[in-house]
């Protein structure tokens, strides 16, 4: 690598800021922790206020970096792979909106699974695309959406010869991969950009025994949580970019539009220090990660009653590969419902999840696990089992209901008049409000779809299993918001 990998260049910046002579005659208003509240010191700490500090010359220009963010977003394009990295703050949901601004223009037509998260909905109405979607491969087993496949892209790609783009999630939640590399070579073949949510997927090229990742499969533009699985802070991402298909200057100026002119240092430093992190540590801790999360999923497949599933259940069309570090366990056969198993797990052994549904909970191993934390889950796990060795949860066939037919195109519906009518008399009415059960944030119903009755009746089977609603402005679903 032609940079120096072991190098943080904006956090070496801003430390030299905080640790400088200057006295501030600036913002932010606590000017460097000299008024903040005692309790904000305790909680962000003295040398944690020193370094929130902004928009000096030293310091760069997050909306046109030509100093130390330059250099720390070039760093990490070179450890990736990418031609160039941007640094966001607000979240993979920024990130999204921003590959999505920078790609797609109002009344473009882009492909999506349906169980892409609400991110990518929120970005249909910014942007103005239009949606055309896809059907992701449902796996009855397990209850939950995995990937989508080649034949359903090409298929679309046939019937929709305008679209222009086409935009996955890679890996999904629980890591299930689809052969994305055919997807690019199908969608590059007709001049198609390919964006990639890789919200879960900033580790995969630190191990070889995970699916490669989007940037060597061939997208154009990939967004990745660095927070969700890797060192940085809270709500913070990178954007990759690479091929021609997608200007850098388009990346900008849809970054500018959706960015804070006063971003957090620490949230861009704690980015720097996670690319470092993962250059110097990043095989070592993938690695190990992988090691334990398998050796949960043994202990788990070991304990009758409970199921993880891994490679061995992959290998088919929408289901290329598995990202092992998430432990997805099934706890239907106990009877208890993902969510009820989390609830125990958490009170009586103290363990919290990342998410649950009908009949599984997710554990997420990363590069902050050691031995000790790997075997406790393991060991609660199967104690769990022991304790609860009942007869298997009723498996309530949650069909899902046909795809709700589009009536308005999303940004049209999110800007026109609506209404909030009672539950029952929304059948045949155009939803004006997104829809969602979170986790995993997928929307059932999304603003400018025709509301039928057997969507209403999946909602209140859905609801009934205690699962948080997200989305609708009465998360009881006593009234939904319809357009008038
Ligand atoms: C697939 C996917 N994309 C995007 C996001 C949004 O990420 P963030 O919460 O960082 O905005 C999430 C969050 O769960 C996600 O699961």
């Amino acid at each position: 690598m032609k940079g120096n990998q072991r190098r943080a260049p904006l956090a070496e910046a801003v430390e030299a800021y905080a640790a400088g002579d200057a006295r501030p005659f600036h913002t932010p208003g606590h000017k460097q922790g000299l008024g903040a509240h005692p309790r904000l010191r305790q909680f962000i700490t003295s040398e944690g206020l020193r370094a929130d500090v902004s928009l000096m010359e030293e310091l760069d220009d997050l909306h046109h970096p030509t100093g130390c963010i330059a250099e720390a977003e070039a760093l990490a394009a070179e450890l990736y792979g990418a031609e160039a990295a941007y640094f966001m703050v607000n979240g993979t949901s920024g990130a999204v909106h921003t590959m999505m601004l920078a790609a797609l223009s109002p009344g473009d037509e882009v492909l999506l699974p349906r169980n892409v998260h609400r991110s990518v909905f929120n970005g249909l109405v910014l942007t103005g695309a239009v949606p055309v979607y896809l059907p992701p491969v449902m796996d009855e087993r397990l209850g939950i959406a995995l990937g989508i496949t080649t034949e359903t892209v090409s298929r679309a790609l046939a019937e929709h010869p305008a679209v222009k783009a086409v935009l996955v999630v890679y890996p999904n939640y629980y890591g299930v991969t689809f052969d994305l590399l055919s997807v690019t070579a199908l969608a590059h073949a007709r001049d198609v950009t390919v964006l990639v949510d890789e919200a879960h997927g900033p580790h995969l090229r630190f191990s070889e025994a995970l699916p490669p990742d989007a940037l060597s499969c061939g997208a154009d533009l990939v967004a990745q949580s660095t927070h969700k699985l890797l060192g940085s802070l809270t709500q913070t991402s990178m954007l990759f970019r690479q091929g021609g298909r997608v200007s850098g200057e388009a990346v900008r100026r849809a970054a500018a539009l959706l960015t804070t002119t006063s971003p957090n240092y620490l949230l861009l430093a704690s980015l720097d220090i996670a690319r470092l992190q993962m250059a110097v540590y990043g095989d070592d801790l993938v690695g190990r990660a992988v090691r334990l999360a398998e050796g949960v999923r043994r202990v788990v497949n070991d304990s009758p009653g409970l199921w993880c599933f891994g490679e061995e259940y992959m290998g088919r069309p929408g289901a290329e590969a598995l990202d092992v570090t998430k432990v997805t366990v099934q706890t239907a056969w106990l009877g208890l419902s993902g969510r009820a198993a989390a609830d125990i797990l958490r009170r009586d052994y103290h363990i919290a999840c990342e998410l649950t549904d009908a009949y599984n909970v997710l554990f997420l191993l990363t590069l902050a696990d050691r031995e000790e934390e790997a075997l406790f889950l393991a060991k609660s796990l199967k104690d769990l089992a022991i304790r609860h060795r009942c007869s298997p949860l009723e498996r309530p066939h949650i069909s899902l209901p046909e795809l709700p037919s589009q009536a308005a195109a999303p940004r049209e519906a999110f800007f026109a008049p609506s209404e909030a009518v009672p539950f029952p008399e929304a059948a045949g009415r155009v939803a004006a409000e997104e829809i969602a059960f979170y986790p995993p944030g997928i929307p059932v119903l999304c603003p400018g779809e025709r509301i039928s009755r057997e969507l209403l009746a999946y909602l209140r089977e859905v609801t009934a299993l205690g699962l948080r609603v997200t989305g609708p402005e009465d998360v009881t679903l006593t009234t939904i918001r319809v357009l008038r």
